[in-house]
């Protein structure tokens, strides 16, 4: 048989998702959905890893549940070909953690890299560390094989996790037999998707820098973030003056986001960017145009975006039910996987009677 291409990637559910997400992994996973290449596409609301550094907190991610599937609705992940569902919900992941725990050693969970910088970012380093947070890139190898995936669309920061995933998943089956999928990483293609900055240039959009663009802002709050609060280049003080692309943030975005078209549409007086560039960089492109040109951009982006999500916001009761449904069909998929994990470990005790013989030969 050939093995079925699966993917399966997630979220935190700690706060709505913006341009960063959008540039660095929504767009792909719409773009891979209509791929038609995958025999079965899960993504995952992972509301327990977001407790793992919220457990104070709990009403911070019940709030988002929601939130991040409008999201996913209104950038286009279709529930008919995407399985939408609640970590939570999933009993068989919270087993499946329990036993990968025993096939890692904590000295290497320490040298998890992205662990390490959570860790100094939330200030754990200092308050104590929760053993939860340590240990969940375990249980984010129990959400990949869990859906046997074999293809997990994440960002570079979580490469690291990926390789913790395939060290259990190597262990396990050297162990129990081959039981487990072994998982590979996809990452953006390109830089720009990488890491789009935060609107003040600093590397990433978060929520706690006021620095994002969000998929839910609206038109107003959007050309607010980029008159008001964009980065631009520092010495480019008066029009004439040469500029620099470099650092710059309003061409950081273009780069990401803006296509050929668009300038026809919104900037005929050049081409294409190459050309847009050449002349900001020679002096006598002003920031003004190039952030009502940008604005174009971002709204030629966002307002089908928006269309969409008031579209299912109308209709929130159809958006509960596709993340009811989804998670039951989770629930199916990932039971059967603990089964057969269970065969494997020899603790299918209530299967059949054959403790009893297996007993009697001890005898
Ligand atoms: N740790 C991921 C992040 O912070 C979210 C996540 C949870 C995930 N479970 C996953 C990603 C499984 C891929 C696969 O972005």
């Amino acid at each position: 048989m050939a093995e079925k291409k699966i993917i399966l990637t997630g979220d935190r559910p700690t706060g709505r998702l913006h341009l960063g997400h959008y540039v660095g992994s929504l767009k792909r996973r719409v773009e891979l959905q209509n791929s038609g290449e995958y025999d079965e596409i899960y993504i995952l609301i992972a509301d327990d890893q977001a407790l793992t550094d919220n457990a104070d907190n709990p009403d911070k991610i019940r709030k988002n549940i929601i939130n991040v599937v409008l999201d996913y609705l209104s950038v286009g992940l279709d529930p008919k070909k995407t399985t939408i569902c609640v970590q939570s919900a999933l009993p068989a992941l919270h087993a499946l953690t329990f036993y990968y725990l025993n096939m890692v050693t904590t000295a290497r969970l320490s040298r998890n890299p992205t662990v390490k910088a959570e860790i100094a970012l939330r200030g754990f380093a200092d308050e104590g560390l929760p053993a939860g947070f340590f240990c969940y890139p375990v249980s984010q190898a129990a959400d990949i094989t869990a859906f046997d995936a074999t293809v997990v669309p994440v960002g570079e920061d979580q490469l690291p996790m990926l390789e913790q995933c395939r060290e259990i998943v190597e262990k396990f089956n050297r162990i129990y037999g081959e039981t487990l999928v072994l998982p590979k990483a996809m990452i953006p293609e390109n830089e720009m998707q990488r890491r789009l900055p935060g609107v003040d240039g600093k590397a990433k959009m978060s929520k706690s820098l006021g620095n994002c663009i969000y998929l839910s802002d609206d038109a107003k709050t959007v050309k607010k973030q980029v008159n008001g609060h964009m980065y631009t280049d520092p010495q480019h003080l008066k029009i004439e003056d040469p500029g620099h692309i470099e650092g710059n943030v309003v061409f950081t975005y273009l780069d990401a986001l803006s296509v050929t078209e668009d300038f026809a549409q919104f900037l005929p007086d050049y081409r294409n960017l190459d050309e847009m560039k050449e002349h900001y960089m020679r002096g006598g492109l002003g920031d003004g145009t190039c952030k009502k040109f940008l604005i174009n951009v971002l709204e030629k982006n966002l307002e089908p975006i928006r269309a969409e999500r008031a579209k299912w916001e109308a209709d929130i009761d159809t958006v509960y039910d596709i993340i009811l449904e989804g998670t039951q069909r989770a629930q199916e998929k990932t039971n059967a996987t603990l089964e057969r994990v269970r065969s494997a470990m020899r603790i299918d005790y209530f299967k059949d009677r054959s403790v009893i013989g297996d007993w009697k030969k001890m005898l």
